[in-house]
């Protein structure tokens, strides 16, 4: 009988939440899949989201910092992927009067923007509107991923008050999960992952 051996190098799968989130949605998003990047930054995930999405996709991104907005268009057109993204340059408390689709994905990656002023950060009240208003445009199979970062002030704040929302959700409606790297020191990012059902 053969043996198979399998030489994994250089990858880890579960290196830390933003590898996690990566691997869970390169499985999760196929081609034609409406999506939204509630939290657009430096627009590391809607490059990624709307190389997924494929042509006929769309992916939404919200920052309420101009810069933000203003450096994700300047990647996305470096690839020309530009026409498969609609940036909203407001909060993404508001996701509700820009968007009109049903969404396969939302994704929230919280805190402030790397390169940016750090006294900028989301913030727990209008998180939790947010989140709110996504839960209800996600299809049904639809999946929310959040990353709470902890390092810096309000940030686990935020991220108790994320988990008590998520926590108070209707099991026959949501599986809720977190993933935690618990051995992991500095304040690692915490990541809640929700299916719709
Ligand atoms: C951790 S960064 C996102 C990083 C991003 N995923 C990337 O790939 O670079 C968080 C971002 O959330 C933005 N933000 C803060 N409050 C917001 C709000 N109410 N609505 C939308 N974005 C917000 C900040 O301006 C910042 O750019």
């Amino acid at each position: 009988m053969g043996i198979a051996v399998v030489i994994v190098m250089g990858y880890r799968y579960l290196k830390n939440s933003v590898a996690l989130t990566r691997n869970i949605i390169s499985h999760f998003v196929k081609e034609g899949y409406i999506v939204a990047d509630c939290t657009v930054g430096n627009g590391h995930d809607t490059l990624l989201l709307a190389r997924m999405v494929g042509k006929g996709g769309r992916v939404y991104g919200f920052d309420i910092q101009s810069v933000a907005i203003d450096r994700t268009q300047n990647k996305l057109m470096e690839h020309g992927l530009e026409q498969r993204v609609i940036l909203i340059n407001s909060g993404h408390e508001n996701i509700g009067k820009h968007v009109e689709d049903r969404l396969h994905l939302a994704i929230y990656n919280l805190g402030y923007l790397p390169g940016g002023d750090k006294k900028i950060t989301t913030i727990p009240d209008t998180t939790l509107e947010s989140i709110a208003q996504t839960l209800t445009l996600l299809y049904n199979n639809g999946l929310l991923l959040v990353t709470c970062y902890t390092g810096h002030e309000g940030g686990e704040i935020e991220r108790q008050r994320v988990e008590e929302y998520l926590m108070s959700l209707d099991q026959k409606r949501f599986n809720v999960l977190r993933f935690d790297f618990i051995n992991q020191r500095n304040n690692p990012p915490v990541l809640y992952g929700v299916e719709k059902l």
